[in-house]
Formats: structure tokens, sequence, C-alpha cells
């Protein structure tokens, strides 16, 4: 193992840095998109009670693997097992998680090359290069193939610079940078007509539909996507935090930043939507339902920034790099994973654990570009339907029922010593020995029947 391994250097900077990774497409497209597409507010308010009362526990227990093991996250599940049978298990969930996070990254940099090249566009067209601002905004494999290696090679530079360095200095550049974006284009977009009826379709809940169980699963399914969990990227972040530091704390920051952001994207996509509805632009189908998510963002919003006039190419600009500042801080975090366990397990440098594991993300990510149809759908159902819930279930099995409860505790009132006598350590563990995994299952299953 490395003899020096990595840690955030301050509160702030771990919190920007998780923050960083939860914060992400799945905020800013992925959440307002599907809130729009299930009820509106019902799906608001079903997001909001799984985030707390389900993905925020399991996002606890992961933080506390991760911290407790200070390594990777196979080495960290295998530090809280006893018996042998758990340290196979361990090794199954660890290792499973850095190979889904791995594939999460090879989809993710697709989706987040087509946002680079729709924050190029408009600089081409500003420029008067209309030839290049046409290849921008069309799909192309060749324009895909580029976009996607180029978000790569970010991310890799970002990771290749190492905890400090890297993560968590340009978390905290960037996450205020997108704030401050999410805000301006807010304040704007609410000005424009339609938008009110957008914010009524948003905040209103259509209660009739709040019970509808595919409503329920895909709300779990989009919290647990939105905290990361379930691929140990949470375990390794969890690790490169002090001993000093109030865990239960930390993490309810970070589930509260999450639900904001995504509630304040809503606040921007679907007044947006309304906006362009307002302008002409179609955005329900024939049938009277909401267009694709895709459709949304690449077609409704262009033409949305296109009807603004040359306002528009500044706010089209601002839009899409607001959407790539939150993937390139998401994305860095899925490459961390693969990578910690290199550099730990191997004895690589950490440079060189990071051009290997990104060049093979890479080719996955090009196989996927040139297979896009039959690929896409079946990385993106495989890693976030099937295998996130599944391994955040199992990390709940491991902190509920294979790790001894004195050692827990004891875990947990590093940073905190007050923490038995809380209401949390209360109900937590118990809640994540029956009631996590209990309703996670349930959830999986449902999902997998329907
Ligand atoms: N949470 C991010 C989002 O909302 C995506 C993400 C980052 C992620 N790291 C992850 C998802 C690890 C799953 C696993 O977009």
């Amino acid at each position: 193992m490395s003899a020096v391994r990595g840690e955030f250097s301050s509160r702030f900077g771990f919190i920007m840095a998780a923050a960083g990774s939860a914060v992400g497409l799945g905020n800013i497209w992925g959440f307002p998109t599907q809130t729009a597409s299930n009820g509106g507010a019902a799906f608001l308010v079903a997001y909001l009670v799984l985030a707390f009362f389900l993905a925020y526990p399991a996002l606890m227990a992961e933080l506390m693997i991760g911290r407790h093991g200070q390594a990777n996250a196979v080495v960290s599940l295998t530090k809280v097992s006893n018996k042998p049978w758990q340290k196979h298990f361990a090794f199954i969930v660890g290792f499973g998680g850095i190979l889904c996070a791995g594939f999460i990254l090879s989809f993710y940099a697709i989706v987040a090359g087509w946002m680079l090249s729709a924050t190029a566009q408009p600089i081409a067209a500003l420029a008067g290069a209309d030839a290049a601002s046409t290849w921008l905004s069309e799909q192309s494999l060749t324009r895909n193939v580029i976009f996607t290696l180029v978000f790569i090679v970010l991310t890799i530079a970002i990771i290749s610079r190492g905890v400090e360095n890297g993560i968590e200095k340009w978390s905290k550049r960037l996450m205020p940078a997108l704030l401050g974006i999410l805000f301006l284009l807010i304040a704007y977009v609410l000005t424009q007509e339609g938008a009110m009826e957008g914010l009524k379709a948003y905040l209103l809940p259509d209660f009739s539909s709040i019970f509808d169980t595919q409503l329920i699963v895909s709300a779990l399914g989009q919290a647990f996507f939105s905290l990361s969990l379930g691929t140990s990227v949470m375990i390794i972040y969890g690790s490169y935090i002090s001993k000093k530091e109030n865990l239960v704390s930390l993490g309810a920051y970070v589930t509260l930043i999450d639900v904001f952001i995504a509630f304040v994207a809503g606040l921007l996509i679907i007044p947006a939507m309304y906006v362009a509805q307002a302008q002409g632009v179609e955005i329900f189908s024939a049938s009277g339902k909401l267009l694709s998510e895709d459709t949304l963002v690449f077609q409704v919003l262009p033409a949305l920034f296109e009807g603004m006039g040359s306002v528009g190419l500044f706010v089209g600009f601002a839009f899409f790099a607001l959407m790539s500042i939150a993937a390139l801080t998401s994305s860095i975090s899925m490459l961390e994973a693969p990578v910690s366990y290199a550099v730990e397990r191997f004895a690589m440098k950490r440079i060189q654990a990071t051009w290997v594991i990104g060049a093979l993300i890479a080719v996955v990510s090009i196989t996927i570009v040139c297979n896009l149809g039959a690929l896409f759908g079946l990385v993106i159902t495989l890693t976030t339907k099937v295998a996130q819930p599944l391994l955040g279930l199992m990390c709940c099995i491991f902190v509920g029922w294979i790790w001894y409860r004195n050692s827990l505790l004891q875990a947990i009132q590093q940073g905190n010593p007050e923490v038995q006598t809380t209401l949390f350590w209360k109900i937590w563990p118990w809640y994540t020995k029956f009631v996590c995994p209990i309703a996670i299952g349930a959830v999986f299953v449902h999902s997998l029947l329907s």
C-alpha cells in the first residue's frame, strides 16, 4: 500500500468535493426532467422523503465504512468484516462498486461530451464560424467521439493531481461557479413569459400520483444516483476525511446541498420549458406526455435560446457551461474509485494509474458511442437500476449486520464524542439494519418486475 494517502485539507474542501460528486447531471438534468414527466410536485415530494429517509442513512453507511478503513473500498469493507466469507463478500461488493463506477463514467462521459460541444457551439456562432457551429450542434459520430475523449482527458487531468491539489482544489473552484451561473439563469428565465405556469406545474402537487409505485421507484433510483451511492465512491471520499470531523453532520450537509441543488435546478429547467412553449416550441407529445429527456435538453432549450436572439447565445453558453461543470465535479469522483484501488493495491504511481484506467474507460466509452442504440441504454440500466441499489443495500448490510456494534460506535464517536446520546445513534443503527435493506430491496424487486 502506498505510504502517504491523501486527505481533504478542510471541512469545506470535503463538503465541496462530496457535494461536487453528488451534484451532477443527475441533479440538473435528470431530476427536473423526471419531475416534469412524473406529475411535477408529486415527484418532488417523493424524492425529498426518499432522499432523507433512505439515501442519507445509506450515504452515512458508506462514509462510515470509508473513514474507518482509511483505504480503498475493498480494503475498507474487509476491515469491518470478521469471518472469512464476509471478507470474500467485502471483495465482491467493493470491487463490484469500483467496476460500476467505471461503467457509469463510460456513459456519463458521452453525455458530458454533448454538454461540452453545446458549450462550444455559441462561441463558434459568435465568432461567425457557421459551419463549425452547425457541426457542433448536430449529432455525429466524429463529434461525439472527440468530445467524449476531451471530457475524459479533463477528468484524468484533475484526478492525476491527487486528492488535495486535484479533487479538492477544483471542486472548491467549480462548485461556487456552478451556483453562481445557476442563480443568474433562474433570475433571467423567471422574467420571461410563460415561466409562472412552469413554476405552478413544478410546485403544486398532483397528489393523485404520489403513491404510484413507478413514481416511487424512479424517485429512489434518482436519489441513489444523485448521492453517488452504491459505487464505492462515497466510501473512498469518506476515507479521505480526517478522524477529527463529525461525520454525521458532514453527511447531512452533503445530502442537503444535493437535494437543494436538484430543487433549484427544477426552478430553472421546468419554467424554461414553459417559456419555450410560450414561444411556440412543442414540449408535449401528441399523447400529452412530456417529450423525452434528451429532446428537452438538446432541442427544446436550444430552440428557446435561439428565440432570445443574441442574448440567447450568452444564455445558452452559460447553461451548457453549467452542465459541463456539474458533470466534471461528478466524473472525477467516478474515476477516483478505480484509481485509488489501483494505487493502493498494485502500488502504482497515481499519474500512471489515472492514465491507464482513464484509457480503459475511454475504450469502453468509444465502444458505446459507436453502438449508441444497442449499448447506451443497456449500460445505464445495468449500472444505475441494478448494480447501484444492490451494492448500496449491501453496504447497509455491512454496517447493520456485519460490523460489530461497539466498533461502529467507536468509529462514529471520533469527531463526535457525544453521539451516543443523540437521536442519530438511537435510530440510525437499527434503521440501517432493517428499514434500509427492506425498503431498498422492495423497490428494487418492484423495478425488476415492472
Ligand atoms: N451524483 C452524480 C449526479 O447526480 C453522478 C455521480 C457521481 C455518480 N459519482 C457517481 C453516480 C458515482 C453514481 C456513482 O449526476
